[in-house]
């Protein structure tokens, strides 16, 4: 059973179904490239197998690596950047109360993150907060030479050599990256650290159903065997090349045909705050799958209803080369009634009684139709609820729908030489030997 669903009901007036069923026979290649390993950055592939390939052996590891941290630290840090972070930030917040560092569970560590930037300040006010914590640390870097968490973890090592010793500092240290390459792997060997591996056939950005982003969940609490049952269940669901029956491939065939109708720019448009690290995930998997080779759709994000009151000028009036998806939450975990006012001073008392959610979904609906009414052709992706299970499935999704989207535009899904670009001059202007 799937706990997510598909309406594409407001792209009527935008895309026929004639244009829909057209792209079977190039989804039908493609799916071919994915499943027979021929397409375009088929060395790869790893991700796509990733859930039905989850082991009880690699599950107990994680867990009880992650119940050991538990019991030795009140902050865990998780030090990474890209698909080495942005995958368990998304999944934490997604499943944890929007307050859990402030109204931490018992046995479940603050969670901060560094190394996902070069900012001078918000590490050093993250080292003041963690001087009277017990912390543990966890660094990810599948390539083990990225700069920014490379320069962070150097910090960090510091900091907790100075608190615990060399011994004491290296039992809270767990390292995640290949099995045999690059200088954190090296590090890892020379000082005795725990290490995850991440697998060689699963690149950054497609990585949160290995231990980058499923260790860093276990240690917040998550239960990462329902994360993986519903991304097993999803790995079903989306493996299936008729688009009738997949609603990953349905997304990246709207996506496609949008984006060659000169919608170039989608806007993932959100109503709950605990979707923020989730749209940053997805902008990057987006971004960094499909920008290429002078083509592919600019993945933004809004968070509504703030962002109505922003950005929603912009959706409803500006230039007409977006499209819309909603990411709904079909239901919320509480559910918070509006209460009437003796006198009715702010006239709200038609709403007494109501749940915030009511108002929240027509604050949906109403956007979609002006946005529709405005030239917005839009979709709605709803997610059933706030499980390890719905967000498993939700993970592996747009991992789908991405992947075969990238395929569909003729570029390689799973490279990035772009990002090279900024690394070559930021080193040859920090003197880097041989820049
Ligand atoms: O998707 C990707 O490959 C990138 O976004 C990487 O995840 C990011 O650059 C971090 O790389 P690394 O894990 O090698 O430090």
């Amino acid at each position: 059973m799937s706990n997510l669903s598909l309406d594409s009901e407001n792209l009527k007036p935008f895309l026929t179904d004639q244009e829909v069923n057209d792209l079977q026979s190039q989804i039908n290649l493609c799916h071919d490239g994915f499943e027979g390993g021929t397409g375009k950055g088929s060395d790869y592939l790893g991700w796509s197998c990733l859930p039905s390939g989850f082991s009880d052996t690699v599950a107990t590891e994680i867990i009880s690596t992650a119940d050991s941290i538990r019991n030795i630290c009140d902050a865990f840090i998780v030090v990474g950047i890209g698909g080495s972070y942005l995958g368990s930030r998304a999944g934490i917040s997604y499943l944890s109360s929007s307050f859990s560092n402030q109204f931490g569970r018992e046995s479940v560590p603050e969670i901060y993150f560094a190394g996902q930037n070069f900012s001078s300040d918000y590490h050093a006010d993250l080292f003041d907060l963690l001087a009277d914590r017990d912390i543990c640390l966890n660094v990810i870097s599948k390539s083990g030479t990225t700069m920014e968490p490379a320069i962070a973890f150097r910090l960090l090592k510091e900091m907790m050599e100075d608190k615990y010793g060399t011994e004491g500092a290296r039992d809270r240290i767990i390292v995640t990256t290949d099995s045999s390459r690059g200088a954190l792997k090296s590090l890892a060997d020379e000082l005795g650290y725990r290490t995850f591996v991440i697998p060689d056939d699963v690149g950054g950005r497609y990585s949160v159903l290995t231990p980058v982003g499923l260790f860093p969940m276990a240690v917040a609490g998550i239960d990462i065997k329902e994360l993986m049952e519903g991304a097993c269940q999803a790995e079903i669901l989306y493996k299936k090349p008729s688009l009738d029956q997949n609603d990953a491939y349905y997304y990246a065939v709207m996506r496609h045909l949008l984006y060659q109708k000169g919608k170039t720019n989608e806007i993932l448009a959100t109503f709950q705050p605990a979707f923020h690290y989730l749209a940053d995930w997805w902008k990057q998997l987006a971004g960094e799958s499909e920008g290429k080779d002078l083509k592919g759709i600019f993945p933004s994000s809004v968070e509504f209803t703030p962002d109505l009151h922003s950005m929603g000028q912009w959706i409803q009036d500006g230039k007409r080369n977006i499209f819309e998806t909603f990411l709904i939450l079909e239901s919320s975990r509480r559910q918070l009634k509006i209460p009437a006012f003796k006198n009715d001073a702010d006239g709200l008392n038609y709403l007494a009684g109501e749940t915030l959610d009511t108002v929240n979904e027509k604050s949906w609906l109403g956007a979609a139709s002006a946005h529709k009414e405005g030239d917005v052709p839009n979709m709605t992706l709803k997610i059933k609820d706030r499980s390890p299970y719905s967000l498993g499935q939700m993970f592996y999704f747009f991992e789908r729908a991405v992947a075969m989207t990238g395929y569909l535009n003729g570029v390689n899904p799973f490279d990035q030489p772009g990002v090279e670009f900024y690394k070559k001059n930021m080193f040859k202007l920090l003197g880097k030997p041989g820049f």
